[in-house]
């Protein structure tokens, strides 16, 4: 008897807890699964100097290696850059990059490691983003960076950036990068 009433408590205990690890549910968004495309054109505006950088450094290694770039070996970068509709000062904001890069390479040629997630703050993609998580070997004339996600319209999108210096101050880093995208996303 004592035994039966110890498994039914059991029972009980175990039962609780499978409710309780219940974290699935249902979700009525149910994805439309035709793939679409979508190319974007912007310029992300990359400025270190001046009293309102858009890039600062946040950390260093306490040796210097590569001192000659504007951006050393192990030096890490928050970003807040603008991103623009043309390559000009007063060109149409619409959105910014929020991150890191990291500057990665220990060679002449130097090369990043961006992390950022780039949110469009106008037009029919207002609130929508995409997470660009890649290598930019920023002394190649064209290079391609990879998209890994998005939110909002760009949710689970995947991709690429074809990635090219409209403008670069080798003293100072500042830059100007012009971006075309295309991506994959329902
Ligand atoms: C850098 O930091 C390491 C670890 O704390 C220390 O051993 C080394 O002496 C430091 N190097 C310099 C140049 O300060
Ligand atoms: C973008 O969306 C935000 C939040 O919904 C809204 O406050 C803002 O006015 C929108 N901006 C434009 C330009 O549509
Ligand atoms: C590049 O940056 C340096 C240092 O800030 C500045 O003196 C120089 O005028 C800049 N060059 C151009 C073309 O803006």
């Amino acid at each position: 008897m004592e035994n039966r009433e110890t498994v039914l408590v059991l029972a009980l205990i175990l039962f609780t807890v499978a409710v309780q690890c219940e974290y699935d549910y249902e979700n009525s968004n149910v994805f439309d699964l035709k793939e679409k495309v979508t190319h974007l054109h912007f310029y992300l505006f990359d400025i270190l100097s001046g009293a309102k950088p858009s890039a600062v450094e946040v950390a260093r290694p306490n040796i210097t290696v590569g001192a000659k770039s504007a951006t050393p070996f192990g030096h890490v970068y928050a970003i807040d850059d603008p991103l623009k509709d043309g390559p000009n000062a007063d060109s149409k904001v619409i959105g910014n990059a929020q991150g890191l890069y990291l500057s990665s390479s220990q060679g002449d040629q130097l090369t990043l490691v961006m992390y950022a997630d780039f949110g469009f703050t106008t037009g029919k993609f207002n609130g929508s983003s995409i997470s660009v998580f890649s290598r930019n070997p920023v002394t190649e004339t064209k290079r391609e960076l990879a998209v890994v996600g998005g939110r909002g319209t760009f949710r689970m999108a995947r991709g690429f950036a074809h990635v090219r210096t409209h403008y670069l101050n080798t003293t100072n880093g500042d830059a100007i990068l012009e971006y075309k995208v295309t991506l994959l996303h329902y």
